[in-house]
C-alpha cells in the first residue's frame, strides 16, 4: 500500500495501472476510519484490481469552522487499518492540492431539491461542499466504481445525481447499511453515546423496521407521525424528521404505493449525539447501484 499526497504523482500512477489494463475502484473519506467503512474497502477490493482510498477533510461542506477545525485527523491509524483492508493507495492530499487557487471547482448544480430535503434543512450548503469535492476526487482519479455508503442516503442520492448529470463513465456501487447485532447503524458518532442512549438507539432501527412492515397498511403521514411520537418518548431522545420519500427525488410521498423506489430517512438527536439512519423500503427489480 502506498500513500500519495499529490495530485500529479496519483494521476501518474493511475495512468500506469490503467495502461496494464487495471480496474480502479475509489472509496473517498474524511479519515478517522472504523470497521463500518472497511465495507467500502473490501467491497471495492473484491470488484476491482486497485483500490483507491482517498482521506480528506473537505473544508467545503463544513457550515462551521469550529467543526472542520475539531474533525479528528487519524492518518496513521488509519493507514493500518486501510493496509489491512486491501487498499491499494491512500490519496491524502492538502487542501491547495483538491482546491487549486486557479481551477474554478464550484459545480452550481441544480440540484432539483436533493440538497433541500431532510438533511439540507439543517445543514445549508453541505451538499454542494460535498458534490464538489467527490466531482474532483473522481476527476483526479478516473475510477471504474465509486464505493459510498448507504447511511448517508441523501449524499449517495445526489452525488449520484451529479454523476449522471456530467454523464461520468464510473459506475456509483453502495453498500449497504452496517449494523450492530443489536439493529444500531455503525457510526464513528456511537461512541459519543451514554449507556443508556446507547441502549435505546436500538429504538431507531426498531421504528425502521416496524415501517417497512407496515407500509402498504398505513399512509406515509400516519406511519411518520406513529414513528416520530415512538422516538420522542425515549428519554433524552430528539427526533428532528422521520420522513418517507420518493429514493430518487428524496420528497416525501403520501402512500407507498405511489412509488416503486421509496427510503424512510431520519435523524435523531440522542443526549448530545445526532444519528441518522435509513431504510429501504421498496426497491425497483434491476436497480444495480446497491453492493
Ligand atoms: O461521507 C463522507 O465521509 C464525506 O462526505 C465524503 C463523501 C468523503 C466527501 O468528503
Amino acid at each position: 500500500m502506498k500513500t500519495i499526497t499529490t495530485v500529479a504523482d496519483l494521476q501518474t500512477e493511475i495512468s500506469k495501472l490503467k495502461a496494464k489494463g487495471k480496474t480502479v475502484g475509489l472509496a473517498p473519506t474524511m479519515g478517522a476510519l472504523h470497521q463500518g467503512h472497511m465495507v467500502l474497502m473490501q467491497s471495492s477490493s473484491d470488484e476491482n484490481d486497485i483500490t483507491v482510498c482517498s482521506v480528506f477533510v473537505n473544508p467545503t461542506q463544513f457550515n462551521e469552522k469550529k467543526d472542520l477545525d475539531k474533525y479528528p485527523r487519524t492518518l496513521v491509524a488509519d493507514e493500518k487499518l486501510l493496509k489491512k483492508n486491501g487498499v491499494d493507495i491512500v490519496f491524502a492530499p492538502t487542501t491547495e492540492e483538491v482546491y487549486p487557487k486557479k481551477l474554478k471547482t464550484e459545480l452550481n448544480l441544480d440540484y432539483q431539491g436533493l440538497d433541500k430535503e431532510m438533511e439540507g434543512e439543517f445543514r445549508p450548503g453541505h451538499f454542494e461542499g460535498v458534490a464538489q469535492v467527490v466531482k474532483r476526487l473522481l476527476d483526479i482519479v478516473t475510477p471504474d466504481a465509486l464505493y459510498m455508503g448507504q447511511k448517508d442516503f441523501q449524499q449517495f442520492t445526489l452525488v449520484h445525481f451529479m454523476m449522471n448529470h456530467f454523464d461520468l463513465p464510473t459506475r456509483m456501487r453502495v453498500i449497504p447499511i452496517v449494523r450492530e447485532e443489536s439493529g444500531l447503524a455503525m457510526s464513528s458518532r456511537n461512541v459519543r453515546l451514554t449507556p443508556e442512549n446507547k441502549a435505546n438507539a436500538v429504538e431507531i432501527s426498531k421504528v425502521l423496521k416496524y415501517v417497512k412492515r407496515n407500509k402498504y397498511k398505513k399512509s406515509c403521514k400516519e406511519l411518520q407521525d406513529y414513528a416520530m411520537a415512538r422516538l420522542a418518548k425515549m428519554p433524552e431522545f430528539r427526533p428532528e424528521y422521520f420522513t418517507i420519500a420518493d429514493a430518487n427525488t428524496l420528497r416525501s410521498i403520501s402512500n407507498c404505493k405511489d412509488s416503486n423506489y421509496v427510503v424512510a430517512c431520519t435523524a435523531v438527536w440522542a443526549g448530545e449525539v445526532r444519528l441518522i439512519d435509513n431504510m429501504v423500503l421498496r426497491k425497483p427489480r434491476g436497480l444495480k447501484i446497491f453492493v
